[in-house]
């Protein structure tokens, strides 16, 4: 993102909401991958965020405020989709969970 000018709010936001998706990809997904692609002409940032863990059974549940099937605060899925600029979630139980989100400089 400094390469497309970034203000250092927008970057923060950015790396908030992905550091949020990795971690469940590490916790609840046994290990992530994590690509980046980065478009000059809109001048954003995607990145999905993939693992092959058990899924997401109820999504409307897992993104509400205060929800964790763990022990964490349950904010992390429903805030990152607050802070990126575009946000996804592709879940399969029994085959894994993709997480795209965007953040623009
Ligand atoms: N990659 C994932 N694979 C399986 N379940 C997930 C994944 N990411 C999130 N979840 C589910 O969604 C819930 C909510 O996630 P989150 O809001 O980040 O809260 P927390 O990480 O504190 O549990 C998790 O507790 C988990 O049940
Ligand atoms: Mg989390």
């Amino acid at each position: 993102m400094d390469a497309l000018g970034a203000k250092v709010i927008r970057k923060t936001r950015l790396v908030t909401a992905v550091s949020e998706i990795f971690r469940n990809g590490l916790i609840y997904g046994g290990g992530a991958l994590v690509l980046i692609h980065c478009h000059n002409a809109t001048r954003t940032v995607w990145i999905d965020c993939c693992d092959d863990g058990p899924g997401i059974e109820d999504m409307a549940l897992a993104l509400s405020d205060g929800y964790t099937s763990g022990s964490g605060l349950g904010r992390g899925l429903g805030g990152a989709k607050r802070l990126a600029d575009a946000f996804e979630v592709l879940s399969e139980p029994g085959i894994g969970t993709q997480v795209r989100l965007a953040g623009r400089a």
